[in-house]
């Protein structure tokens, strides 16, 4: 894998719990190049316990991977553009929840709001997408966000067309390679990629 060394990556987490583990191992790859990785986490990912595990062992883990308290609170994210705190903002997994909001502007979650502190400083913003409604009541906002300058997307294609025909999961195979172009400004080709 390419050298992440000393790059100042913020990890944002919202509620697609049952992605949480190939996330988690994606991320302990990035870690092991050098990565300097931020863990920011939705108020919902940071609260919610299902059937995937319990939102505090997620948290610890994300302590322990990355040596750093999470950031929690909208007051929390708001320093991130001010203080130039990261070269790139990785929002994995994203849920249409949070892909919804920010197309259309709004920033009333902790990762929401890191989002849009990161973005005025015109620096690259990764989405990976994890949501039953890809293909049906959020496909307005994934092309709002596809043509929208320093949003890029890992790849992601239908999971499971025959049982959730509208679901689309991003590769998270190719979230190190993801980052890597859009610190280039650049989106990985192709964008659409079969499971
Ligand atoms: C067990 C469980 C699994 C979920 N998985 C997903 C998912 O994969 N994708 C998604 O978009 N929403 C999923 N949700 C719904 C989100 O958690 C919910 O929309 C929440 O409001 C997201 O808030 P956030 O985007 O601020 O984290 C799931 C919810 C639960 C309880």
């Amino acid at each position: 894998m390419d050298d992440f060394k000393g790059i100042k990556i913020g990890i944002a987490f919202t509620g697609s719990f049952c992605t949480y583990e190939k996330i988690f191992t994606a991320l302990e790859a990035l870690a092991e190049t050098g990565a300097d990785l931020y863990p920011i986490f939705s108020e919902h990912a940071a609260s919610i316990d299902s059937r995937f595990g319990d939102s505090a062992q997620f948290l610890a883990r994300a302590k322990t991977l990355t040596g750093k308290e999470p950031i929690l609170s909208i007051p929390g994210a708001e320093p991130i553009g001010p203080k130039s705190m990261l070269d790139i903002l990785v929002i994995a997994p994203c849920t249409g929840n949070t892909l919804s909001k920010l197309a259309n502007g709004i920033s009333d979650t902790t990762v929401l709001m890191a989002a849009k502190s990161h973005l005025r400083n015109n620096r690259p913003l990764v989405i990976s997408l994890s949501t039953n409604d890809a293909l049906g009541m959020n496909l307005k906002n994934i092309g709002i966000l596809l043509n929208t300058k320093n949003i890029y997307f890992v790849p992601f294609g239908q999971d499971n067309y025959q049982a959730k025909p509208n679901s689309m999961v991003a590769h998270v195979s190719l979230l190190p390679d993801t980052i890597r172009q859009a610190l280039d400004y650049k989106q990985i080709q192709p964008v659409i990629v079969s499971h």
